[in-house]
């Protein structure tokens, strides 16, 4: 088979006028030595203050009682509501490695020799001339960054970027106490449903704070629902903290969904957790623990934002697809004598993300009685 391809002229080729190099100006740190000694002082200067820096965020890591709040008002409009310990850590942190960062660029720009070369290109390969030259450019490089004259920079931005790494490594402590079995219990496994069925503890609506009737949920409805006992956490004169309130109602957060009994799937085991395929689950997923609620009536699949778990709440909330490695927790639920929807208990297995202590042997899989 022939092709008829035109035929390159080798004669033609379009060339591009070489721009040379533009005129070289001095900087002022040559001009003027004066200046570059003030420039030199300055990055000491600044690499100095790192340290201090890195000083202030351990001191405020430990001390600042971490319910301290910012508040700043203007004009009736807060500006600024947050954690004070956040601000401040954030602060001295970010100031710390900022001025690392200036430093070196102006160290750059202004200190290290400021002669222009031209490099032209070459092949990749890299043979014994290749690698001597090479060395030969790194032994230019030190000798043009002056660091032999002014060793202490180096020392100086070694020191600096050293104490810069420590905070990071300061916040490490916050991993721990390792939490022990007991510990565990009464934390991150419990929830305010624990209280039931001592405690009657109705499902609230999220946004109403009413509680839920069956007859208030339609097929294929879902509603963002939370226990009845959070209002009290919530309140003045409950000890625990704003934090404490937060992460409650994390662990607590459910959702409710109604699906017709005969469209799902309700093992031996789960017979009396729903009513009237009236279904609560948690709202936390178990890959990394976002807020779920998309909700697909048509096929009871519920899908995470996040990394797109998917569950299948018409079958005990199994994985159906994506990362997640566990079914959605199911919270069994009943009617109060005033026909309220209820928890029985807690959650049969902890809700959210999986940690190494877990033991998932009561999790439920698809199939399971
Ligand atoms: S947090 Fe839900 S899929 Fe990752």
């Amino acid at each position: 088979m022939t092709t008829n391809l035109p035929v390159q002229d080798p004669d033609l080729h379009h060339s591009v006028e070489d721009p040379g190099i533009g005129e070289h100006v001095e900087r002022f740190t040559d001009v003027d030595k004066g200046a570059g000694n003030r420039v030199y002082y300055t990055l000491l200067a600044m690499l100095g203050a790192v340290p201090v820096l890195a000083i202030a965020f351990i001191v405020i890591y430990f001390a600042m009682p971490r319910d301290w709040i910012i508040h700043i008002e203007f004009g009736g409009a807060t500006y600024i509501h947050a954690s004070a310990m956040n601000v401040t850590l954030g602060l001295t942190g970010g100031l710390a490695v900022l001025l690392i960062g200036i430093a070196v660029v102006q160290w750059a720009r202004a200190l290290m020799n400021d002669h222009e070369m031209i490099e032209e290109r070459h092949s990749a390969a890299s043979d014994e001339d290749t690698r001597a030259a090479a060395l030969a450019q790194w032994e230019d490089g030190v000798r043009d960054s002056n660091i032999r004259r002014r060793p202490l920079l180096l020392g100086a931005l070694g020191g600096a970027v050293g104490f810069a790494v420590i905070p990071a490594v300061v916040t490490l402590a916050d991993m721990g106490p390792w939490p022990t079995k007991a510990t565990r219990a009464e934390t991150i496994e419990r929830t305010l449903f624990a209280a039931a069925p001592e405690e009657t503890i109705r499902l609230v609506n999220d946004e109403t704070w009413r509680p839920i009737r069956p007859a208030d949920l339609e097929i294929g409805q879902l509603v963002n629902a939370q226990p009845s006992n959070l209002h009290d956490v919530d309140s003045p004169s409950h000890p625990a903290t704003p934090k404490e309130h937060h992460q409650e109602k994390a662990k607590a957060s459910i959702i409710i969904v109604r699906m017709d009994p005969n469209s799902i799937k309700i093992p031996e085991s789960r017979t009396d957790w729903h009513v009237s395929g009236i279904l609560a689950y948690s709202k936390i997923c178990t890959h990394v623990g976002c807020p779920i609620s998309l909700w697909e009536r048509q096929t009871h699949h519920l899908l995470c934002p996040c990394h797109q778990s998917t569950f299948d709440l018409g079958n005990s909330g199994v994985v159906v697809f994506g990362p997640a490695a566990r079914s959605l927790p199911q919270l069994p639920i009943t009617v109060d004598d005033e026909g309220y929807l209820i928890a029985q208990s807690d959650f049969t297995v902890p809700v959210g993300p999986s940690y190494f202590e877990r033991d998932s042997r009561n999790d439920y899989k698809d199939g399971d009685a």
